[in-house]
């Protein structure tokens, strides 16, 4: 059966500069190219589970204006449900700035608009799903009124990383980092009971339970187009198929390889993955 998973969190519209290299302070880079898709770690993390398997639902906040339409346009096409996206009055669609460079390496300032409006009113959510996914683009409220909420397994992708209360790192059932948030939070992500996994970009991706090592997975060789969308794509597969009852080591293989996809891509939701050609590309490494 399809688990289903309730994501809250963050929608945006990306716009992307494609250029041979990321400016520093100061500096002006000229000869890109331009792209626009739809983004926001939330939404990037509610379409990927959906592609991958599971029944979704979105809670977000978006603006009125037709910033909206774009930034909901392939969650809609691809049966995400939205009837809990509200819409805002008082504030725009967010948007990011991407700068993508030809390492594929990138740069983003997020304009948050309705996001950050999103209160724990907006966070409704009944009949217990399998999992509930959250990051840390919309008011930290929110995400606690998620975790108050019924599920049978609670993750945060705690992205971009900023401060949060003590219970929030204590009681979540799984907290997703990469290098630069482990190193944000420290010991922090390992004094509950819960899971930790951890990406290492090249060097894969551990999972950690009560801050023990359980299971490690090691990095897939694909060529690196844009990582935007690779964090998204690895925490929803991780949580998809933790909540469909996978061993640990599996679910960890299955969410490297559902990323290292993502990075073969340009942009974030344009380059998620189906289910299927996560299998395919599994038995290929076989
Ligand atoms: O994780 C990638 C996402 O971060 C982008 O889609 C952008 O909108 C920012 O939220
Ligand atoms: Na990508």
């Amino acid at each position: 059966t399809r688990p289903r998973i309730t994501v809250v969190g963050s929608v945006n519209l990306d716009l992307v500069a494609t250029a041979e290299k990321l400016p520093i302070a100061g500096e002006t880079v000229t000869g890109a190219t331009f792209a626009q898709h739809p983004g926001g770690k939330g939404a990037n993390q509610a379409l990927a589970a959906r592609r991958l398997g599971a029944d979704v639902s979105m809670i977000a906040r978006t603006g009125e204006g037709p910033n909206r339409d774009a930034a909901l346009a392939l969650l809609k096409a691809d049966g995400v449900d939205l009837s809990g996206i509200v819409g805002d009055t008082e504030e725009q669609t967010g948007v990011a700035l991407i700068a993508v460079d030809k390492a594929g390496e990138n740069q983003i300032v997020v304009a948050s608009g309705a996001n950050r409006n999103l209160t724990p009113d907006d966070v409704k959510i009944d009949g217990a799903p399998d999992a509930i996914l959250c990051q840390l683009e919309v008011p930290t409220a929110c995400v606690l009124a998620a975790m108050r909420a019924k599920s049978r397994l609670f993750a945060v992708n705690l992205a971009p990383a900023a401060p949060v209360p003590v219970e929030l790192l204590e009681k979540t059932d799984l907290l997703v980092v990469n290098e630069g948030e482990a190193a944000f939070y420290g010991e922090g992500i390992h004094r509950g009971e819960g899971m930790v996994a951890l990406t290492l970009g090249g060097q894969g991706a551990v999972l950690y339970r009560a801050g023990k090592e359980i299971a490690r997975a090691p990095a897939f060789t694909v060529p690196v187009i844009d990582t935007t969308g690779a964090g998204d794509t690895f925490c929803c597969a991780l949580v998809l198929a933790l909540a469909e009852g996978r061993e640990e080591g599996e679910a960890l293989r299955f969410a490297s390889a559902a990323s290292a996809l993502a990075v073969t891509k340009p942009g974030a939701q344009p380059s998620l993955p189906w289910r299927e050609e996560v299998g395919a590309f599994l038995e290929e490494q076989d």
